[in-house]
């Protein structure tokens, strides 16, 4: 129909269409992935983008944050806005879900994702499904998805039960997303999906 306007008066059906079509638009479940490395080539960003493409598939729109690409600075509590700090926390707070992802540094998640998850509360977080991811250089990433469990939960986020960790990180997957073992992309995709259901389901305030 191509919108309402047209030399021709619409007819009802077309109307509500239209109007039906619009309303399908504004309720899109919305995913947003962080990525918390600053590395160009990164890992952690590749893997992210995989789940989201998966939540795409599944109906989503999607936006990756990509923490080594915008302006955050160092979290400093006397400061209102700092940076994009106010445009990425509302990113945040208007999406349904978010796949969080972090290189292990140290048996942790990078100060880069600390540092952000320092300007988000449960103002951003509260009715939010959560997805873990995390890379790792070495085998362990146990501890890393522990310690974005925790603080997500600290911030009332609801952290889905399935997660993602990848070992040796720079041999398992490419830059480009290319996954050298089948199972651990299925995986991957796996988280993307599993958010977008559990954020469907989310009430977007208290019931
Ligand atoms: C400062 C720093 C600390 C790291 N600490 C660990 C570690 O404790 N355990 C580990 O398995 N890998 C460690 N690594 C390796 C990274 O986890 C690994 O290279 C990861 O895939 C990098 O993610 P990226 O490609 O997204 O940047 C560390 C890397 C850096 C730079």
């Amino acid at each position: 129909m191509g919108g309402v306007a047209g030399g021709v008066a619409p007819t009802l059906i077309q109307l509500v269409a239209f109007f039906r079509g619009l309303s399908e638009e504004s309720t899109m479940t919305s995913i947003v992935a962080v990525s918390g490395s600053r590395r160009a080539d990164s890992t952690t960003k590749a893997a992210l983008r995989v789940a989201l493409d998966a939540a795409a598939r599944a109906g989503a729109e999607t936006e990756l944050i990509d923490l080594g690409a915008v302006d955050l600075p160092l979290y400093h509590p006397d400061e209102d806005e700092q940076g994009e700090s106010d445009r990425l926390k509302a990113i945040v707070r208007e999406a349904d879900g978010v796949i969080a992802g972090s290189p292990v540094y140290r048996g942790s998640y990078s100060s880069t994702f600390k540092n952000f998850h320092d300007f988000c509360g449960s103002e951003e977080y509260e009715y939010t499904a959560v997805g873990l991811l995390t890379t790792a250089g070495g085998g362990s990433y146990g501890g890393t998805l522990e310690h974005l469990r925790s603080t997500f939960r600290n911030v009332h986020a609801w952290v889905v039960p399935h997660e993602v960790g990848i070992r040796g990180a720079s041999s398992a997957i490419a830059a480009d997303g290319t996954f050298r073992d089948d199972s651990l992309r299925d995986r991957t995709e796996r988280l993307g999906r599993v958010v977008v259901e559990h954020a469907e389901r989310l009430p977007e305030t208290d019931p």
